[in-house]
């Protein structure tokens, strides 16, 4: 059985996908330019006439998704492949012109036009290809757009030649791009005017109405499609700027200090530098309990490293912990714990630094940084804080509050001890 996520399905739909394209192109140009196809051409028609053959044959052994979930059951497969996209495969692979018809006849060129029905499967391909392709979907949508634009475009212009063949004699290159040209500017509602159809031949005026109406209607899909794309292509950064803004508008309609702005602002810069203005605790909210833990460990990782009481520690507990962490933010100068208030957290440092100081803020009894922790004591001995902790760079810290706090000191006694031994020595050092 192939894979229908593997490698070998993804080139494999690629190189179908190319050739559609290839035949989407090449056989209304050649239906009006009357051309006769070089050896070369000859081969390669050979090549994705086979193609569209095999793959017929290799839907049958390539498993497919149903429900969510792959499946390589030959029947459900055939099953499924009969009732989608089978009918117009077969289309487009028949090569009964090749067995009827002589070469370069009308009738044999005309026999090759139900194979263009192949670029249909690129739908198919692109459902297919937006769960592996990092790309933001309305990109993919839009891209896709411009394709069968493209394509309409290309065979609206081999239209206009064929109804304009009677003013042009023989077909040339030249009439090609000048039927494009004219087919552009219709559609883009663009019409200079120095084109226009022949007033007194019917079929002429009809054909353009056809392509102005749906010039009209997919120029209204392009303008509407680009300007939501725009707008969500960085749509972290425009909730992150309305955030700003909200905060910014409500502080000068109070009135707040110059200074508290300017540090509330500095706060923002610094979070949208270091984590794109993500709030890791409101998206882990979000996820589903099965998922929580994971996602958790890979956020908390760092913090888990750098902590040297973490390391070497119990499993379950390094699960129970790395769920409870909330990170948070300090930028420098802000007192994060004040002396003589009633404690609710203790911290972990993950990046920054911190210094520890008396009530007065004169005395400073140490200086704290990347994987040390503090606010421990508060929470041990159920008193206020013993000391205040300012910030004295941009701090990235994760809390860990009380509740949580003694849920783990009663399950695991050596993060107990551990913690109760630093936080005599800290003690002892006043
Ligand atoms: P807590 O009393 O909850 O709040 C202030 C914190 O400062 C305290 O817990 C300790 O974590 C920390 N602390 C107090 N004294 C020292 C010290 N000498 N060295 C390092 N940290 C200290």
């Amino acid at each position: 059985m192939i894979k229908g996520n593997g490698k070998f399905s993804y080139f494999w739909d690629l190189w179908i996908a190319i050739s559609a394209t290839f035949y989407a192109v090449e056989i209304p140009f050649r239906l009006v330019m009357h051309y006769s196809p070089s050896p070369m051409m000859v081969v390669l028609e050979f090549l994705i006439i086979s193609s569209f053959i095999a793959d017929i044959f290799i839907h049958f052994f390539t498993t497919v998704r149903v429900n969510g979930k792959w499946t390589d059951d030959k029947a459900t497969i055939a099953k499924k492949y009969l009732k989608s996209w089978f009918v117009i495969d077969l289309i487009a692979a028949v090569p009964l012109g090749f067995f009827f018809l002589p070469a370069g006849s009308m009738a044999f060129m005309f026999s090759r036009l139900p194979k263009i029905i192949k670029v249909l499967r690129l739908f198919h391909y692109k459902s297919k290809w937006e769960y592996s392709i990092n790309l933001n979907p309305g990109l993919i949508n839009l891209g896709f757009f411009f394709y069968f634009l493209f394509l309409f475009i290309h065979w609206s212009a081999c239209g206009w030649m064929e109804i304009k063949i009677a003013e042009y004699g023989t077909t040339l290159l030249k009439d090609y791009i000048v039927s494009f040209y004219y087919i552009i500017t219709t559609v883009t509602t663009i019409g200079y005017g120095d084109l226009s159809p022949d007033k007194t031949r019917m079929v002429e005026v009809i054909y353009v109405m056809g392509i102005q109406l749906l010039g009209a209607g997919s120029y209204g899909y392009i303008i509407g499609n680009i300007a939501t794309l725009i707008a969500n292509i960085d749509i972290a950064k425009v909730h992150h700027r309305e955030r700003v803004e909200r905060v910014n508008t409500f502080m000068k309609s109070k009135k707040f200090p110059g200074e508290l702005q300017e540090r509330v602002n500095h706060y923002y810069d610094y979070l949208w530098t270091t984590r794109e203005g993500y709030d890791d605790s409101a998206i882990l909210e979000e996820l589903p309990e099965s998922f929580k833990y994971e996602f958790a460990l890979l956020l908390n990782k760092g913090i888990l490293e750098k902590v040297p009481m973490f390391k070497g520690a119990d499993s379950t507990l390094l699960k129970e912990i790395v769920l409870c962490l909330k990170p948070c933010v300090y930028t420098p100068g802000d007192a994060i714990c004040t002396f003589g208030e009633i404690g609710d957290k203790m911290f972990f440092i993950n990046k920054g630094t911190v210094e520890v100081v008396s009530a007065d803020g004169k005395q400073v009894y140490a200086n704290l940084k990347d994987g040390d922790f503090f606010g421990e004591i508060a929470l041990l001995l159920q008193q206020p804080r013993n000391a205040t902790i300012r910030a004295t760079d941009y701090c990235d810290l994760y809390s860990l509050n009380k509740e949580s706090f003694d849920t783990v000191i009663h399950h695991y006694p050596d993060f107990e001890k551990n913690i109760k031994e630093m936080a005599q020595e800290r003690m002892n050092k006043k």
